[in-house]
């Protein structure tokens, strides 16, 4: 069977799955776009090194150009959905990074588009795929701890030693100019991927903007939180953000029989507590250490994560039945997204619960046209720090460490 030619838009997180393409047997990694030089003379040396050909190129009108059947998302996150509906129009498989859109009125477009197109779109949602987390899905879908009542998830990743190497003092980058519910998939999103129910209504709450990150440029409340009711009545609180913690992020799953644990974001241990036969609390607790699924995922970032996003996606469309099901598509990948927009809203109206449509329904599109929250004028977010509260001198300052190579 002939390879999936593959190009990948956005060179800097890219580079994780360019590492992945060049290793997958059943792609070949023919493009590569950014408008970063620097960061497409790393992939001309690995092409070099390996003896292999990619086209590379800074605008993104002549990667498009290009003859390839699928292309990775790896440019700005709120800038995912803007590429992906052209390139889904032209017959362009998509893999897309986080986040999925920026606005209600990108989710009805990115929906539509991917049903006309009838090419697979699936959500690099990497947090999905740890070895812990793939077998807490396994065991809750088995049944093993009864019915959803309550889930914890967490992403908590205090970036502010590396903003100046993910920001480079650009005032208007979108890490700097974000909400704080924006950046919600990584810790609703196994969730709903381990427990395959979908999110219903959503109330936000966030912290106030940390100090450490607004002299960094940030104008956002620091911790984001949503509190997700789930189609069957069970409650989620994802939390995430550039919060200090003593314990990387976990996530938790409460079933009316037992419970499942990931305790630390990258360890492989699983805790997990089964009723017993009266279900008065003398059941079974055990730790076992969880295997990956795939062994070459072994030795990729984020847990094993990055490797299974590109994998089951390059299966997927080769028609594999079992990787479309671990894929994550485009209904799936909006139950992730929209409750973080949706919980800004919440936010800015004094934490009222919004329901989260649900764009299977066709009928539920209608409201969401032209719905482009949270953008007020000029393009602008209202953050609880305001554009003209940070002055040039703070942006200048953090393009200063970058150049020099210096953490924030
Ligand atoms: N899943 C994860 O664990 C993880 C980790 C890091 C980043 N990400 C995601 O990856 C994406 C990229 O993040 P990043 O860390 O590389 O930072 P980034 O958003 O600053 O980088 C985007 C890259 O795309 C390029 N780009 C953007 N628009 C372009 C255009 N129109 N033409 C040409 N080049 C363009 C930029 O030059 C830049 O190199 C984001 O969506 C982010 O959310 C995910």
């Amino acid at each position: 069977m002939a390879k999936i030619k593959v190009g990948v838009f956005g060179g800097g997180r890219g580079y994780s799955m360019i590492r992945q393409l060049l290793n997958n047997p059943d792609a070949e990694l023919v493009a590569v776009c950014d408008k970063y030089k620097p960061l497409l003379d790393r992939v001309r040396a690995k092409a070099d090194e390996l003896g292999v050909k990619i086209a590379l190129y800074e605008k993104f009108d002549d990667f498009f150009q290009h003859d390839m059947d699928a292309v990775v998302m790896a440019n700005y996150a709120n800038e995912h959905a803007k590429f992906a509906i052209p390139l889904l129009e032209s017959g362009r498989h998509i893999l897309s990074e986080v986040l999925t859109c920026a606005t209600p009125d990108e989710a009805v477009r990115l929906v539509e588009t991917v049903e006309k197109s009838g090419k697979v779109y699936s959500y690099a949602e990497n947090y999905c795929y740890t070895p812990v987390r793939q077998e807490m899905r396994r065991r809750y879908l088995n049944g093993d701890i009864g019915e959803l009542l309550y889930a914890e998830g967490e992403y908590i990743h205090d970036c502010s030693s590396i903003w100046p190497e993910i920001t480079y003092g650009e005032r208007y980058h979108w890490r700097n100019t974000m909400y704080s519910t924006f950046y919600n998939t990584h810790s609703l999103g196994p969730i709903l991927k381990m427990t395959k129910l979908r999110p219903v209504s959503v109330v936000g709450f966030q912290t106030q903007p940390s100090k450490h990150m607004v002299e960094l440029g940030a104008r956002f409340g620091s911790g984001g939180v949503e509190m997700v009711t789930l189609e069957n009545g069970a409650l989620v609180k994802s939390l995430h953000g550039d919060i200090k913690t003593a314990n990387h992020s976990r996530f938790y799953l409460s079933g009316m029989l037992g419970g499942l644990l990931d305790k630390n974001n990258k360890d492989r241990i699983i805790t997990t507590y089964t009723e017993g036969p009266n279900q008065n609390c003398n059941g079974l607790s055990e730790e076992y250490e969880c295997k990956h699924t795939v062994e070459a995922a072994g030795a990729t970032g984020h847990g094993g994560g990055d490797f299974y996003t590109t994998y089951f996606w390059i299966r997927a469309i080769l028609g594999d039945e079992e990787a479309k099901e671990m894929t994550i598509d485009v209904y799936d990948a909006l139950d992730m997204c929209l409750p973080g927009i949706y919980a800004y809203k919440s936010i800015l109206n004094g934490n009222i619960s919004y329901r989260i449509p649900n764009l299977r329904n066709k009928e539920e599109r209608e409201a969401l046209r032209g719905d482009v929250f949270p953008y007020i004028e000029n393009g602008c977010i209202p953050n609880p720090i305001k554009d003209e509260d940070i002055p040039d001198e703070v942006y200048k300052r953090v393009e200063q460490l970058w150049k020099e190579g210096k953490r924030g």
